[in-house]
């Protein structure tokens, strides 16, 4: 079997709703950070590990996703035709080079897990990337590169995973690691969302997978788990049983960009060192008190 990764798997028909009101009528992951939405920043980490083939399982109110990547006539010629070469490029730039788009509908939000198997007649019998757009990683080289890298040397699932306060763990999938200070570390076990008191550890999943197919049918064995939804973290659980599957640490820095103060938190970040606002910016939040 292939050791490339060349496709990446966007789950985005979630329903955003730790950010309501602004994603009653606009994906969540259109927000923008500075001035590229938060997609974007995902679909470029993909394109840097040398994926291909962005597949973006999406759901009701998602259209702008899709439009984002599309190319717009209209302001090409605008924009061409007033010489604004440098806009030009940007726009065109949204899809990197080289990349195309595939879109899968998930016609009911049954769970991240139903969400990866919904691009399952896409994906086929190969390894995949799965990429969660609201943790924005910055990182150099970018994670999913690093990902990539391990994956051709190791062959196996790999999950992105980072420490977190014990008090958070309901919020993330748990893993159990065979060497908790490893930067990459076999695991025995993984739970979804434990509770604190319950976590087997505090080392939890962030939004950066590179599975084998072999989760696909687990997945489409799963049953509902945590709130009610086919979880991935189940599947991984099950897969286990089957196949090595190891946790590597991030390096970098990662916002949880699903709440408002991590967005808040990678705004001001990308917004003091981006070249046009950086410089103000900056000054501007070292004056108020
Ligand atoms: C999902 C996964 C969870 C993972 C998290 C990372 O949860 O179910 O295991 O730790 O993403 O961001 P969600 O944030 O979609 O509730």
């Amino acid at each position: 079997m292939t050791r490339t990764i060349r496709k990446a798997v966007f789950p985005v028909a979630g329903l955003g709703s730790r950010f309501l009101p602004v994603t009653k009528a606009s994906p969540k992951e259109m927000l923008p950070v500075v001035d590229k939405p938060l997609i974007q920043y995902a679909v470029e980490e993909a394109a840097a590990a040398g994926i291909t083939d962005m597949i973006f399982v999406t759901g009701r109110n998602k259209r702008a996703i899709e439009d984002h990547f599309d190319r717009v006539h209209e302001l090409e010629s605008e924009l061409t035709a007033k010489g604004k070469s440098d806009l030009l490029e940007l726009v065109r730039g949204v899809l990197p080079a080289g990349c195309r788009c595939i879109y899968i509908r998930q016609a009911e939000p049954l769970g991240l897990g139903h969400a990866v198997l919904c691009a399952q007649p896409v994906v086929g019998d190969e390894p995949f990337a799965v990429l969660l757009a609201d943790d924005l990683i910055d990182a150099e080289p970018p994670v999913m590169r690093s990902m990539c890298e391990r994956f051709a040397a190791e062959d196996c699932t790999l999950l992105g995973v980072e420490d977190v306060p014990r008090a958070n763990t309901a919020s993330y999938g748990i893993v159990i690691p065979a060497d908790a200070n490893a930067a990459v570390t076999a695991i025995t076990g993984i739970v979804e969302k434990p509770e604190p008191a319950a976590a087997p550890s505090t080392l939890a999943v962030v939004g950066r997978y590179v599975l084998t197919p072999a989760i696909f049918a687990l997945l489409a064995d799963a049953r509902p788990g945590r709130g009610g939804e086919i979880q991935l973290t189940d599947a991984i659980a099950g897969l286990l049983a089957r196949e090595r599957v190891l946790a590597q640490r991030l390096h970098g820095r990662r916002y949880d960009c699903g709440s408002k103060l991590g967005y808040l938190k990678a705004s001001v970040e990308f917004g003091v060192r981006h070249p046009e606002t950086g410089a103000e910016f900056r000054r501007y939040l070292a004056q108020r008190e």
